[in-house]
């Protein structure tokens, strides 16, 4: 949550700080700042709202020519969203500022004693409070700002990136990381700071990833990073392999819908190389020097959150058919805070797009101090989880920018399909020519993707009949019951329509209460093995007078002849419909959300990557 850029070099630092909180814009849009230091001084200039209010508020400004410069776009945690709020912060003399991403957890009993001292605040942030705490250690130490920060870094608790430029060294940015995730790209002469390396990737691809307690200082171009303990540590550079146009909309009116659209090839991108129908092979790289523990695991533990717990719930139902292996699919943000049990022959999966989720990443440190083995399954490259884990695979999706996860939900459970099947064929709980059919199946994913993309307008038509409404229902079966859940969410977290996911069977159970000739109903009803259950659950909801909208397998006419709207996908194997099934949810939760005016890319109160608990 809150995006950081910074920029120290030849060029002008505004224009690249502007074009990268855009970028950054889906970790936090409530507000955004710069600082920017040159002949007038240290000043600055933010905004309550997106970066364009901030830009027309830079219009008025004058002279904002500066080589140095730090910005921020913000996901309010302390304060509301307001100008005062809005990040960079100065400190109490205004010869520094600073931007923060993270939380200050012991932020009131340091400003207290900075009020006692006679400081005085113009915001409600604790980030606020840490330039001033920064300030008042190098005034009373009598220390240059390295050794200020680095005192500082000693006493704070919580998470933290942060980057400071201060009005003494026209040349100098001090930035640290703990918990949140900080990338220093490196060019000619000329260094970049951001939360991720979208902003950075159109300058240099090569980057160095700041780790926890690691301070980076950049000064007259040159990178030093050193420990909190002061101790010098050599800068590892990495080659960014992202392509510009990955995070760019290339024609399509929101990031969502491009992401929809690319699933045909991120999955495709997902599989190759790994999975080998033809010879029957499937070759997850990460998995090597664990193959053992995963082979022989007496448990599988999946920790995750929102969507990509939903993948996890996915994963159950693969590991425990395919494998005869038991999972247990966790909420990360209730395990960490659980004593729970972990026992030699657990295999832990953590599963997040980010890789920064705070809950995950918490729930992956207890994991492994109770002396679990974990591994990742990320989409961002040189994030924290897979820092954090003992190994891992990427699910290769590129960049997913929409706040709502689509692409990475299928990517998350190609990789987790292809674990399942491996698994099941090592412990021999899948025979040969099963095994052989699966693999050839799941080969021919990304076409039959290709193809449920086609009823997208018929979806539309379907959208428009339903954009007003207030509640809706999902249900589903086996599979299809975590793909219910993910649909609810969708729409819930894009179009502000409350929302239920509920396996079919539980219908009965007290939601069939709420049906009446105003309730949408949405039932995943593949032919499938539950396949006559769901339908018995149609029939008992348009009974009722429910709205009925079934996603089906194509050429299905008996749910057809007994619903309102049909919704056709490819017919596939039983544990890969949730691949397809998924596709028709996301589209209507996308054209139910624009036909209501919704900003679907950065929906409200929400934040891509959720780095505090
Ligand atoms: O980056 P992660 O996969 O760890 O994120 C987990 C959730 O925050 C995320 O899936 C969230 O629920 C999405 N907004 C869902 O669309």
């Amino acid at each position: 949550m809150c995006g950081i850029v910074a920029y120290v070099g030849q060029r002008e630092a505004l224009p690249i700080i502007i074009k990268g909180l855009k970028r950054l814009e889906y970790r936090g849009y409530d507000s955004a700042g710069v600082a920017l230091l040159n002949s007038d001084g240290l000043n600055v200039y933010k905004k309550k709202g997106k970066v364009s209010d901030l830009e027309e508020h830079l219009l008025d400004q004058k002279n904002l020519k500066s080589h140095i410069g730090i910005g921020h776009t913000r996901w309010a945690t302390h304060g509301e969203p307001n100008d005062r709020n809005a990040h960079p912060h100065y400190s109490q003399s205004e010869n520094l500022a600073l931007i923060h991403n993270g939380i200050i957890e012991n932020y009131a009993s340091i400003k207290q004693d900075l009020l006692n001292k006679g400081y005085t605040f113009n915001s409600d942030t604790d980030s606020e409070v840490f330039i001033q705490f920064i300030e008042d250690i190098k005034k009373n130490a009598n220390c240059t700002l390295e050794e200020a920060v680095r005192l500082a870094l000693h006493k704070v608790v919580g998470a933290y990136a942060i980057v400071i430029m201060s009005k003494e060294d026209p040349n100098l940015l001090i930035a640290a990381r703990k918990g949140s995730p900080l990338v220093i790209g490196v060019g000619e002469n000329e260094h970049f700071l951001a939360s991720d390396a979208t902003p950075i990737i159109e300058y240099t691809n090569q980057v160095v990833y700041l780790d926890d307690f690691q301070i980076a200082i950049i000064r007259d171009n040159k990178l030093q990073l050193k420990n909190i303990e002061n101790v010098e540590n050599t800068p590892y550079i990495h080659k960014l392999e992202m392509e510009l146009e990955a995070i760019e909309k290339g024609g399509f009116e929101h990031f969502m819908l491009k992401e929809i659209y690319e699933q045909p090839k991120s999955i495709a991108d997902c599989l190759r190389g790994r999975l080998d129908a033809k010879s029957g092979r499937v070759v997850l790289g990460g998995l090597r020097d664990y193959m053992n523990k995963f082979e022989h695991a007496d448990r599988i533990v999946i920790l995750a959150c929102g969507t990509s717990w939903h993948a996890g719930l996915v994963a159950e139902y693969l590991f425990e058919e395919f494998a005869r292996v038991p999972v247990e699919v966790e909420y990360a943000s209730e395990f960490r805070y659980r004593n729970p049990v972990i026992r030699e022959g657990d295999f832990v999966i953590a599963i997040s797009q980010s890789g920064e989720t705070a809950d995950t990443l918490a729930a992956i440190e207890l994991a492994k101090s109770k002396g679990a083995i974990i591994f990742g399954v990320c989409n961002v490259v040189g994030s924290s989880i897979p820092r954090a884990t003992h190994a891992g695979s990427y699910t290769h999706a590129g960049p997913e920018i929409g706040v709502a996860s689509t692409k990475a939900f299928t990517a998350q459970i190609s990789v987790l399909t292809m674990m399942a099947l491996m698994l099941g064929h090592r412990r021999g709980t899948i025979t040969e020519s099963n095994y052989m059919m699966l693999l050839n199946e799941l080969e021919q994913i990304p076409s039959k993707v290709e193809k449920a993309l086609k009823s997208a307008k018929l979806i539309e038509e379907i959208s428009a009949k339903f954009k007003d409404a207030r509640n809706f229902l999902y249900l589903g079966r086996g599979y299809n019951f975590p793909v219910a859940l993910e649909g609810a969410l969708k729409l819930k977290e894009i179009s502000y329509i409350h929302a239920e996911g509920y396996p079919a069977a539980e219908m009965k159970h007290g939601p069939i209460a709420l049906i009446d000739e105003e309730m949408p109903v949405v039932f995943i009803a593949t032919k499938d093995s539950s396949y006559e259950k769901v339908v018995s659950n149609i029939q008992e909801v348009k009974a009722r007078k429910g709205k009925v909208i079934a996603v089906v397998t194509e050429g299905d006419h008996d749910v057809k002849n007994m619903v309102d709207h049909v919704i056709e996908i490819p017919d596939t194997h039983e544990a890969f419909v949730p691949l397809l099934s998924v596709v028709p949810l996301q589209l209507l939760s996308y054209y139910i959300a624009v036909m209501r005016g919704c900003n679907v890319d950065q929906p409200r109160n929400l934040a891509k990557s959720v780095t505090v608990e």
